[in-house]
């Protein structure tokens, strides 16, 4: 029997349109590909899709940047491709949610076209505008996330405006009422469309004070979110995610507290900076201690209560491979991403996971800056570059933490072209398509995959992974993640020894039952072990 709102009982499965499946052999994935591959879905058991975006866009930042969002972009579809999308998924018990992307538009929407026309012109108070200042370069410091000053000077109207991204990416201006309620009609549109949801694009951006250096958790955040809460999605049933890069326990709550009738949930990313150097930026790397991982995803574990609820993830487009990135894509690969998936869903919370990532699919490093696509880590090389950096170190950061390993083409099968495409693909395929694909992880029930669909069902079958009470256990080796999720009946012991190395691990439990493991050969025998290099493991233990 299951409780709670349909969110809190699926796993959740991203698509990043351009890279998951080519219908008519341009290299490039689209929407009709999506629906050929939903049988797929539905066999690995997920209850949602989040679409990364798929209306009109130049494609600056590949779709987050949107000239029209009431408009499917040509090479991915039409109206009714996206119309049949939602209705088949539907049909699978799989609901569509949107990737909205409102804190910038595209300069080439027709809002930031017409308001650049002149300072009085229809649109121009869409746009955050500052008019030049006598000696300075800029309004003030503010940097693009992707290098580079916030603002740009727009010589026809005379003024600079506010882009926290690209100069193609100018920022709303959500101070004016106009604009907010532009965006909420908007969501209606889709939402009458019978959508699941939105999943919202640095949402908590909007919020900014930009005169006051003010970018992430402004002080309208809140207002602003209830406000759209009240105009669109409040009282349905449909599932919104915030994509918040600061959030921290205490102001995640404030998010997805349901008294506050504000979102459902939060993406938050604390785990996934404890890679890189404290003060750096994200190219600036460290070494993961694991201890950190399992203090931070703790913390989150406990402290979010009934004011709030979890979002599950290693991967997204913007992040590099989890079984590279902390695992070993070499010697334990199938080990250490079945590693992964355990630890990470047998958490309480929504899981997401990233295409692709259900095949174990790994980083592709390059060798040289022209295979760069991705707009940020091309600005980063070229910052770098001019600033006396070591270029061969600069491609090792971006090797290590860049947003092309995510969107290499989702491997389907073996042939040329993966399975993804009858032409060139838009960017390059994993040479390992050969090893991984799903055609034989599908094919192979000790795969990486079997193991995403098993945790899937298990999910499913067990209350006690949706609302079970969450507890790390505390004495155990550095590198040894282990924690028990309990209810009124029963009691799970999640333990993974994520090291190439063995490590001691001292089952105190009477263990009753094996529930899933990434060794054939897991023990139910109590007392010390040596846990085997990325062992993973569940057992039901006597509560
Ligand atoms: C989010 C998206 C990222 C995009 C950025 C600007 O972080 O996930 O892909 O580049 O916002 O829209
Ligand atoms: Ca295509």
């Amino acid at each position: 029997m299951t409780t709670g709102k349909w969110w809190q009982n699926v796993v959740m499965y991203q698509i990043y349109p351009r890279s998951f499946q080519d219908s008519n052999g341009d290299g490039v994935g689209d929407i009709p590909g999506i629906i050929s591959r939903l049988d797929y879905l539905q066999q690995l058991g997920v209850g949602g899709i989040w679409l990364s975006p798929v209306y009109a866009s130049p494609n600056d930042d590949n779709g987050y940047d949107i000239s029209d969002y009431e408009a499917i972009m040509p090479e991915f579809g039409t109206m009714a491709d996206m119309e049949r999308l939602i209705a088949e998924a539907k049909a699978r018990g799989i609901r569509i949610v949107m990737d909205l992307v409102v804190n910038h538009t595209s300069d080439e929407h027709r809002w930031f076209v017409e308001g650049r026309k002149a300072k009085d012109a229809p649109y121009h108070d869409f746009y955050v505008w500052r008019d030049p200042v006598e000696g300075q370069d800029v309004p003030n410091d503010l940097r693009s996330t992707f290098s580079g000053p916030a603002w740009t000077y727009d010589p026809t109207v005379g003024q600079y405006y506010l882009h926290l991204f690209s100069p193609k990416q100018p920022d709303l201006n959500w101070a004016n009422p106009v604009v907010r309620h532009a965006v909420y009609d908007m969501m209606n549109f889709w939402i009458a469309k019978g959508i699941g949801g939105f999943r919202m694009d640095v949402i908590d951006l909007i919020g900014k004070e930009p005169d006051k250096m003010i970018t992430g958790n402004g002080p309208k955040l809140h207002d602003y979110l209830q406000e759209m809460n009240r105009n669109t999605f409040g009282g349905k049933d449909l599932m919104t995610v915030g994509e918040t890069w600061g959030a921290t326990p205490e102001n995640a709550k404030l998010f997805s507290d349901p008294a506050r009738h504000e979102l459902s949930m939060v993406f938050q990313f604390e785990h996934s900076g404890l890679d890189q150097q404290p003060g750096g930026e994200k190219w600036d790397l460290q070494p993961l201690a694991i201890p950190n991982l399992k203090r931070v995803l703790s913390k989150w574990q406990t402290t979010l209560g009934e004011r709030g609820w979890n979002s599950l993830f290693w991967n997204n487009h913007d992040l590099p491979r989890i079984v590279s990135r902390w695992g070993n894509d070499q010697t334990y690969h199938d080990q250490s991403a079945k590693l992964f998936a355990i630890l990470l869903h047998m958490m309480k919370g929504t899981p997401y996971i990233y295409q692709g990532e259900e095949i174990g699919m790994t980083n592709y490093p390059i060798t040289d800056a022209s295979e760069i696509d991705d707009i940020e880590s091309l600005n980063l090389y070229n910052e770098r570059v001019q600033a006396g950096y070591d270029p061969a170190g600069v491609i090792h950061s971006i090797n290590v933490k860049g947003r092309d390993n995510a969107r290499t083409p989702m491997q389907w099968d073996a042939n040329d072209g993966a399975g993804f495409t009858t032409g060139k693909p838009w960017l390059h395929i994993n040479p390992n398509h050969v090893q991984y694909n799903v055609a034989s992880e599908v094919a192979d029930a000790d795969s990486v995959w079997a193991t995403y669909q098993q945790l899937i069902a298990l999910r499913k079958q067990n209350d006690l992974v949706v609302w079970g009470d969450y507890a790390l256990l505390e004495d155990t080796a550095d590198d040894v993640f282990a924690y028990y999720r309990t209810d009124q009946s029963h009691r799970w012991l999640v333990v993974a020894n994520i090291s190439a190395e063995p490590n001691a691990f001292t089952l105190m439990d009477q263990a009753e039952r094996l529930i899933i493991s990434n060794y054939a050969d897991t023990a139910l025998t109590g007392g010390e072990r040596q846990l085997r290099p990325y062992e993973a493991f569940v057992v039901e233990v006597k509560a």
